[in-house]
């Protein structure tokens, strides 16, 4: 060991922590089913962290958040915050087209991480 080098140096392992849910996909079916679990006590109680939404268009996540509330909703600033912060990601998309661009979008994040 080098004299000045510093034992245990790394960081602890992290505790557990709520798991934090993301949505991606607000329209008529999606904005629902984000909209019952940041409601839901049991899917999400409220010691949970807020689950995070986004939407192409951002009305639609403005319009939830503002529905449910800042301690059951948050508006993701972008795809990416939803894949750096959350454990699971939900999407309810229109197509293959968006399926395939969303994902595709997820993994440059992950894969620049
Ligand atoms: N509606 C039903 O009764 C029903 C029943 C069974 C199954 N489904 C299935 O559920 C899925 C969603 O249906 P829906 O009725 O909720 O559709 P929708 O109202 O048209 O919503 C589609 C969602 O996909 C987003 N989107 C579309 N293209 C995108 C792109 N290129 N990049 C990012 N986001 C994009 C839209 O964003 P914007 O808001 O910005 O447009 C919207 O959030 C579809 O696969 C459908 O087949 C629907």
């Amino acid at each position: 060991m080098l004299p000045d080098a510093v034992p245990f140096s790394r960081p602890p392992t992290p505790g557990p922590h709520p798991l934090r849910i993301g949505w991606y996909g607000l329209g008529a079916m999606g904005y629902f089913m984000a909209r019952n679990i940041a409601t839901s006590k049991r899917l999400h109680p409220a010691s949970a962290s807020p689950i995070l939404v986004y939407n192409r268009t951002l009305e639609k996540a403005e319009k939830l958040v503002s529905e449910v509330g800042s301690p059951a909703a948050v508006v993701a600033s972008s795809p990416a915050q939803l894949v750096t912060d959350c454990d699971v990601i939900f999407t309810n998309l229109a197509n293959d087209a968006a399926v395939q661009s969303v994902y595709n979008d997820f993994n440059k994040t992950l894969s620049v991480r």
